[in-house]
């Protein structure tokens, strides 16, 4: 809210009743919010994204069951996020901004930022990738893009909601430093790039508090620390104790409670269990929200289908990833292709659930071929089972002998991967499998097209000699296969997540799902290639990659340091240069790796994105990419001030085409002080001597150990037992050499020169 829209929000909630504020924050029905006649406050309506709008008329659900209106099935997050194209998830937005504003939609539930910490969620293909700067900078965008169009985007799941297995119940403990630099940054990110009007509570708790009564989260975090200034709505059906939830500063409990939640509201407000101040702040949010809405609704936006479908082909082309690419067997040149496979006929191009879309218009690699080629086709599996069919696979098999390059289109059914369930393996459907070594044992030019919203495990992957990524493409994904495969478009997508070579590598193997109601985050910050990177893991595909029709090739670093001190900026510049002979588009990747010996106390994986660009070049041309990094490209979250560090320190810039394809680096030392720790009777030695001057202070300690146990002149083992001895143990052990408040006084003095050194 801004002053002025805040002081106009509060003076109407001034007016109103205690029933009526406390009606406004529970919803009239599955998608809308409560209108107050008597004040002119209408009711406006919320539908789900993230992809496509999912407006409901009648027979209302969260599950994607019953059916919603015609929309535009856009490509779905995986795919977004694999553009690594800022501008196109903004486009996306404001497309998706439009259809609602035809249709009379104040608010758009989506983007999801949450992050993908197993390959196995269920829910993958709503969410963007396993780095929070990418998550976030996507999420970031595609909010601008929806209220560019004067409507509004809710920013979901908040927070730490990585998985569907027991989504509603499971509370997911997670250290203090892996919540801010993985889970929360992907939502900081967000919230500061995309200022949504909204922002959705998870269903699951977060170290043993619901998210939706979450004050630390709603309060402390989201709105102190990062300025969010937008209502916060549950997750459908997730609001546990609504007053504890309003008290945290959870605005609106969603769907339709009935008046029972309104009458507990009122009670709590009544008995001073909660103070009434607490819903006069969440009402007024919301009147300012529907306030908005109603200003910036504009009936004048209305769109025609065939244009969206037009550009979700578009956009489709530009999230494709090409994984594979032996001996250039791609772009095909026609004459002699067959298509095998059901999702040639059919594809599979988003996911299940509440963001369901119901699009006009599907197309699929068999009908956009037809403009372009004559190809032969073999359905080759029943997508609806994992049997294999005998007479399809050798039908299949029979097509690909015949042909001179067969393209298998293969993937995920719906019954894989869906929200409210996760994923127990990483496999394709046998019978999929199958096809695809049995098709590439008669054909050694076989080329994999896939339609899924997640990685899988490709057994084969040496039998093919090309794998195109198409994810869940949108309504549009077969055309875009199809300008992929025979180059009228050059794949210029790079995965945003790792594929690993099998389950059993990926960091949280064995905490993934968790037990019961618990699921722990053992492996911290090592999610992703933050995991395979510093652990030198073999993986399939790693984070980053993508393949393309040209070849591109990577000048020197240029760095200029405009301030290495306390808070650093400095910009980096690298010319990109397109070596092939077709145009094409390159994701440039920039890393920071922590030097190995960095002796700050703090355990850091190997590299970690932190910015990146994409630049399109023509064959022949060199364009130059630029990059700004701030002192939280250095940063580290500092458990003891609780705040982020960026201390002194030699830091390498790694700029590459993945994360395990870095083209150059270079090396500069940067960074401020190191936080210093906290003084008490907890301090070690050693901690104690981090503080600048404490030599004089702590000089007691050491002439009473000399009192108690003298020296033989031998190596002092005293020194090694001292180290790490917090100042209470000193106490407790040295009994009489210590002098009475020998301790005490060295608190104050250690006190007085932190404050010092902090000035
Ligand atoms: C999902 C949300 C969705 C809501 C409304 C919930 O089950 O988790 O993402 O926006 O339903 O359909």
């Amino acid at each position: 809210m801004s002053a002025t829209t805040a002081e106009k929000a509060r003076s109407l909630v001034a007016q109103m009743t205690q029933a009526e504020k406390c009606s406004l924050l529970s919803g009239a029905s599955f998608w809308s919010t409560k209108a107050i006649p008597r004040l002119n406050l209408p009711s406006v309506m919320m539908c789900d994204g993230p992809h496509g709008l999912r407006k409901q008329e009648e027979g209302a659900d969260h599950a994607g069951i019953n059916d919603s209106i015609i929309a535009t099935a856009f490509p779905t997050a995986p795919g977004i996020a694999s553009s690594f194209d800022l501008k196109l998830a903004e486009e996306v937005g404001s497309l998706l901004g439009e259809e609602c504003q035809a249709e009379n939609v104040a608010l758009i539930l989506g983007p999801g930022a949450n992050i993908k910490r197993s390959p196995l969620c269920g829910r993958n293909f709503e969410y963007y990738s396993e780095d929070p700067l990418l998550s976030g900078e996507m999420a970031a965008a595609h909010i601008r893009g929806v209220q560019s169009k004067g409507v509004g985007a809710c920013l979901k799941h908040f927070a730490v909601n990585n998985q569907e297995t027991r989504r509603m119940t499971v509370d997911a403990q997670v250290d203090e430093r892996t919540l801010r630099e993985i889970y929360l940054a992907s939502f900081e990110h967000a919230v500061k790039g995309g200022r949504p009007w909204s922002v959705m509570g998870s269903y699951n708790k977060v170290n043993g508090v619901h998210s939706c009564e979450n004050g630390w989260l709603l309060t402390d975090v989201l709105r102190k620390e990062w300025g969010f200034d937008g209502f916060a709505v549950t997750d459908w059906g997730a609001c546990a104790v609504h007053p504890a939830g309003v008290a945290a500063g959870m605005d609106l409990a969603m769907p339709a409670n009935g008046a029972w939640l309104d009458r507990e509201l009122r009670e709590a407000v009544e008995t001073g269990r909660i103070p009434e101040s607490a819903v006069d702040e969440c009402a007024a949010r919301m009147v300012d929200f529907v306030t908005k809405a109603v200003e910036r609704r504009d009936a004048s936006i209305q769109y025609d289908r065939a244009v969206h479908h037009h550009q979700a082909r578009r956009i489709a082309r530009e999230t494709a990833v090409l994984l594979k690419n032996e001996d250039n067997v791609l772009p095909l040149h026609g004459d002699g292709v067959a298509f095998i496979g059901a999702f040639a006929e059919k594809p599979r191009y988003q996911g299940a659930g509440s963001s369901h879309i119901n699009p006009s218009e599907v197309t699929s690699a068999l009908d956009a071929v037809r403009s372009v080629d004559k190809v032969t086709y073999a359905q080759g599996y029943h997508a609806e089972s994992d049997e294999t069919c005998r007479t399809l696979l050798d039908e299949a098999v029979e097509v690909a002998k015949a042909a001179k390059t067969v393209v298998l289109f293969v993937g995920l059914p719906d019954r894989y991967e869906s929200e409210g369930f996760d994923r127990t393996h990483l496999s394709l459907p046998a019978n999929q499998d199958e096809l695809i070594r049995s098709v590439a044992a008669v054909n050694p030019r076989t080329v994999v097209v896939l339609h899924n919203g997640a990685p899988i495990e490709m057994p084969w992957i040496g039998d093919v000699k090309a794998v195109l990524e198409m994810y869940l493409g949108g309504e549009a994904a077969g055309g875009a296969a199809v300008d992929l495969l025979y180059g009228a478009a050059n794949p210029c997508g790079k995965l945003a997540e790792t594929f690993p070579l099998k389950l059993e590598d990926t960091p949280c193997y064995y905490s993934f799902p968790g037990e019961h109601d618990i699921v722990r985050y053992s492996e911290g910050l090592f999610v992703g290639y933050r995991y395979y990177d510093t652990v030198r893991k073999d993986v399939l595909f790693p984070f980053g990659h993508g393949l393309s029709y040209t070849t591109f090739e990577y000048g020197e670093i240029q760095l200029d340091e405009l301030d290495t001190g306390e808070s650093p900026r400095i910009n980096v510049s690298i010319d990109i240069t397109n070596t092939g002979s077709v145009a094409g588009k390159e994701v440039v990747q920039l890393y920071v790796a922590p030097a190995v010996n960095a002796d700050i106390g703090v355990v850091r994986p190997a590299h970690e994105l932190k910015a990146f660009g994409k630049v399109a070049l023509e064959p022949g041309e060199t364009k130059t990419v630029r990059f700004e990094l701030d002192s939280r490209a250095f940063a580290y979250w500092d458990t003891r001030s609780h705040g982020w560090a960026a201390p002194f320190n030699a830091y390498a810039i790694e700029v590459g085409a993945s994360s395990r394809d870095i083209r150059r680096k270079v090396l500069t030392n940067v960074g401020g002080r190191k936080p210093l720790p906290p003084v008490s009777t907890e301090m070690t030695i050693r901690d104690a001597r981090e503080i600048p001057g404490s030599e004089a202070v702590l000089q007691p300690i050491a002439q009473a150990f000399a009192r108690m146990a003298p020296s033989d002149g031998g190596e002092n083992i005293m020194e090694v037992f001292l180290r790490d001895m917090p100042l209470r143990a000193v106490r407790a052990l040295m009994g009489d050499y210590a002098p009475e408040g020998m301790v005490e006084h060295m608190l104050s003095g250690l006190d007085a020169l932190k404050s010092a050194a902090e000035e």
